[in-house]
């Protein structure tokens, strides 16, 4: 079963049928909502909004165990997971669709593993490639049937937020090769991996990074909406080809 997990901007799922909801409680916890059950052009899938339906949630305060726990109770093997970023890399311009193929970690002090405890062994996931290559695939076919152009291949940046980054950090950020700049990214992919879930991410360009192009003077927080307003439609098209396979 697949699995969509929705950012800022994709609180619901609009065009899902036979719609249901179930409350998942965790050993790490509650996740950010209840799941919707639901069927995206007739296939089943499992939605979850990673900020919570009302966007009450900050990246560091998503409890992003409990997420992915819930998901894998319900038997979800596939997640595509849309987040919003910052665009670095200058083809990441604000409203392109990017697939990462790469993260560069700076967050910290989030419940970021399911390994510890006196009860858990201690386990290392392989983390070298850490988005599944056939979830990425499927995402890329998709937007291939249904013409939508996505950037193949850049490395996501995750930082800790909520404020967004001076421009200072954003040159570090570039230094380390990073392209995309978001804050919900990590721990949530690592997670994936231990809980052995197939994930991708789909990447949807708010705004210029901090210091860079348009955001030179500053990022402007009217537009974000604006631009995520109109790229949504063709994210949900996308997903909804994604689920049809
Ligand atoms: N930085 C971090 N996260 C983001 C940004 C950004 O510029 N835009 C959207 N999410």
């Amino acid at each position: 079963m697949l699995a969509i997990i929705g950012g800022s901007g994709l609180a619901k799922l609009a065009g899902l049928g036979n719609v249901r909801r179930e409350v998942v409680r965790t050993p790490y916890g509650d996740p950010s909502c209840a799941l919707t059950h639901g069927e995206l052009d007739g296939r089943p899938i499992v939605f979850l909004a990673r900020h919570g339906y009302g966007h009450t949630l900050a990246p560091h305060e998503i409890n992003y165990r409990a997420n992915v726990f819930a998901l894998k109770r319900v038997g979800v093997e596939r997640v595509v997971a849309v987040a919003t970023v910052g665009g670095i890399r200058a083809d990441c311009v604000a409203g392109a669709l990017v697939v990462p193929d790469q993260i560069v970690d700076y967050t910290w002090g989030r419940g970021h593993t399911f390994f510890e405890g006196a009860d858990q062994p201690v386990t290392h996931v392989d983390f070298t490639w850490p988005y599944d290559a056939s979830v990425r695939e499927q995402v890329l076919e998709a937007a291939r049937r249904c013409g939508e152009p996505v950037v193949d291949g850049a490395v996501y940046g995750c930082t800790q937020g909520p404020r967004l980054e001076t421009a200072a950090e954003i040159e570090r950020l570039a230094r380390d090769g990073c392209d995309l700049v978001g804050m919900t990214g990590m721990p949530e992919a690592a997670l994936a991996r231990e809980a052995g879930l197939a994930y991708a991410a789909l990447c949807v360009v708010a705004n210029e990074a901090a210091g860079r192009g348009k955001s030179r003077a500053g990022i402007s927080l009217t537009d974000i909406p604006v631009v995520l307003d109109a790229a949504m439609g063709r994210v949900r098209r996308l997903l909804a080809e994604v689920a049809r396979g």
